[in-house]
């Protein structure tokens, strides 16, 4: 068998995801379940999608059959916020926050992602890779067959450089594609400290042509927060980037509320993140525009801050993505499941929305709806095959790895 013609048959629920990316507002419940369904791939695309009663005749005996009878098939999850390429680790600042001492504030101490760029400027390529491999592995095992993964832990050419190089043999030698992402301005360097409008020079300048011209990242995304960028020079980092052809994401109004998602609308960034302290006029902003609102409920889990306002979005008309932040500092956790439940409990989204946004507009996210996020005819089979007969098992079974099969380009690869 060369496992080159795949038959998905007999899924209780086969949900498709099908319709224009992203899904903004009402159209996030759409998510068209087929029933007792059945799915064809060959040579890694979706050639069929319907009720198994319909399936075309075919020898059964020339395809690899899997059996989803009592289980739900879903796109593969799209995980577009990650900053997964990095070294050390920081489980002390958790308790420290725990104990009063606010996020930033450890920043500003030189901690925080500072800490994490110490240590990732001592490490060498391969370690990089092989940490980011494990990780890769984990997210695998939850489902996620594309990951958005950024730099920014380098925050100087050559480490910049390298978390991108990792990212991008990673995505030749593992099978869950890496979208990358340039942060270098993730935060302030020690050696650039109180001269930050020159640290934005020398990225401008120096930087982003490099990663340009390497054409080793997608987008470019910028931490634009209170201490941290101003919306000014999130404006001229996100415009530079642009002219360079990379698109544009931005860290908005995660702490303090200063403005980031207008911003982001204004730029036409792909995606907003973060989003806890979205101002009115900022959801309504997202609402008219078809730039995501990714939201990361386990960052404001584990920083224990106020959650976004999801309804507020959605009801709005905006298009939601969910994602997991995985990072050492704000957010050490790529559970799918725990985003699943914090978006139910927290966030008040439905089911089909949580669905949605871990699929196709997650893909929406990371400029790839044209090929993955959904189960339709054309599009990359990439499958998630649940232990459950329902997508609602995603969010009623609370907290637990749910995933039995993952499928990437048409072959089982996670069981
Ligand atoms: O999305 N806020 C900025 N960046 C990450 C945290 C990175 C870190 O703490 O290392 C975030 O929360
Ligand atoms: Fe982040």
């Amino acid at each position: 068998m060369s496992g080159k013609k795949l038959l998905i048959k007999h899924a209780a629920e086969l949900v498709t995801c099908v319709g224009s990316a992203p899904k903004q507002g009402q159209a996030m419940s759409d998510i068209g379940i087929i029933p007792d369904g059945a799915l064809l791939a060959e040579d890694g695309k979706i050639i069929w999608v319907g009720p198994t009663a319909e399936l075309p005749a075919l020898d059964e005996s020339q395809w690899e059959v899997i059996d989803a009878a009592g289980q739900c098939v879903m796109p593969g999850f799209v995980d577009s916020h990650t900053h997964m390429v990095f070294g050390g680790y920081r489980a002390e600042e958790f308790f420290w926050r725990l104990g009063g001492t606010p996020y930033l504030e450890i920043l500003e101490r030189g901690g925080g992602i500072l800490n994490t760029v110490q240590a990732t400027r001592a490490a060498g390529l391969e370690e990089l890779k092989e940490l980011a491999g494990r990780r890769l592995a984990g997210m695998l095992a939850m489902g996620v067959t594309t990951v958005e993964g950024k730099s920014g832990y380098g925050l100087d050419k050559e480490t910049e450089l390298r978390q991108l190089a990792v990212m991008s043999e990673l995505n030749r030698e593992q099978p869950v594609e890496i979208v990358p992402t340039f942060m270098g301005a993730h935060a302030v360097p020690p050696e650039y400290k109180g001269r930050t409008d020159e640290y934005v020079e020398y990225i401008i300048k120096d930087v982003l042509p490099a990663v340009a011209e390497q054409g080793i990242a997608e987008f470019c995304d910028v931490f634009c927060e209170q201490g941290v960028f101003s919306l000014a020079q999130s404006r001229r980092l996100l415009e530079a980037a642009k002219n360079l052809g990379l698109k544009a994401k931005l860290h908005a109004d995660e702490i303090v509320p200063l403005g980031g998602a207008e911003l982001a609308a204004e730029l036409d960034a792909c995606s907003a993140d973060h989003l806890l302290q979205a101002s009115d006029a900022g959801i309504e902003a997202l609402g008219r525009k078809s730039t995501v609102a990714t939201l990361l409920p386990m960052t404001a889990f584990c920083l224990r801050e106020p959650y976004a306002r999801a309804r507020a979005m959605i009801d709005g008309g905006a298009a939601v993505a969910l994602a997991t932040d995985y990072n050492p500092g704000s957010c050490f956790s790529h559970s799918i499941p725990l985003v699943a439940s914090l978006a139910a409990i927290q966030l008040g989204m439905k089911p089909a929305e949580i669905v949605t946004a871990l699929t196709i507009n997650g893909a929406a996210a990371v400029s790839r709806a044209d090929r993955v996020g959904s189960l339709e005819i054309g599009k990359q089979a990439d499958v998630v095959i649940l232990e459950y007969p329902s997508h609602l098992f995603l969010v009623y079974h609370a907290g637990m790895n749910i995933v039995d099969k993952v499928i990437k380009h048409g072959q089982l690869i996670w069981n």
